[in-house]
């Protein structure tokens, strides 16, 4: 399948909340910090799939503004995890027309860390076959805090904000589908004026497990669902018409 770019909006917005890498580890006798290392690689791999899923924008949710919370070492392996991957997949990113855009606060992070998300977002600014958008630092309820504080007018003003407050180039975009892996069945304060209308798929899979053929199953399962944003599907507006 020829993917289609992100400039139109054609393809499928998805987000994903990676979550169970501690549980996968610990399950296993390992330190949770494992668990972590191998969810980088399930980035990757989800990544890679992605185009030809139909996605052209895709968030991930890698640190939200509550996982401060975590003992230092946990945070400290991964921030050191976040760096690595900019240092490291940036290259692959520009070869494969990957835009990376970091959502979320950054004067909070390490010189070292904003720097790399600089050089990675500049590399990789001509992409356009996936916008890939990491949230690290991030809070939906704080993100929607600053948008309303420069008192937009409007939901586009709104949504004109919302994409710059969270560091996006453009105005933000809605979720169609909306995943969460580890078998948690909540939102944790992510993209939710974004998710307004997007269809949510929870799954037992923790993150270090979820494979590419997992993602391929959520999006033919969203394909499968009937949205109507709060219409009527075309036979029953028929039948009430009747
Ligand atoms: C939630 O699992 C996951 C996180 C807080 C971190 C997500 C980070 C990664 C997948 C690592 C690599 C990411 C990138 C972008 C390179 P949890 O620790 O809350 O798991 P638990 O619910 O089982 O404790």
């Amino acid at each position: 399948m020829k993917p289609s770019t992100f400039g139109d909006e054609i393809g499928l917005h998805v987000a994903i909340i990676m979550d169970g890498n501690g549980r996968w580890a610990q399950a296993r006798g390992l330190p949770r910090s494992a668990g972590h290392r191998v969810g980088a690689t399930a980035v990757r791999r989800v990544i890679e799939a992605a185009p030809a899923c139909g996605i052209t924008t895709l968030t991930l949710f890698a640190f939200s503004s509550d996982n401060w919370k975590r003992p230092g070492p946990e945070v400290q392996v991964l921030f050191r995890l976040f760096e690595r991957y900019l240092r490291t997949e940036t290259a692959s990113c520009v070869e494969k027309g990957i835009r990376l855009e970091i959502i979320g606060r950054r004067d909070r992070l390490s010189a070292r860390v904003r720097h790399a998300m600089e050089v990675a977002e500049q590399a990789t600014a001509a992409g356009t076959t996936l916008r890939l958008r990491l949230a690290i630092d991030y809070s939906s309820r704080d993100a929607l805090v600053q948008a309303a504080s420069h008192g937009p007018r409007s939901r586009a003003q709104l949504e004109e904000m919302l994409g710059a407050e969270s560091g996006a180039a453009c105005r933000t975009r809605d979720v169609d589908l909306l995943i969460r892996t580890g078998g948690e069945q909540r939102l944790s304060d992510f993209l939710l004026w974004e998710s307004a209308y997007a269809e949510l798929y929870f799954t037992p899979v923790a993150w270090p497990d979820f494979e590419s053929g997992a993602l391929a199953d959520a999006v033919a399962e969203f394909h499968r669902r009937q949205r109507r944003f709060g219409g009527l599907v075309l036979e029953t507006r028929s039948a009430v018409a009747s």
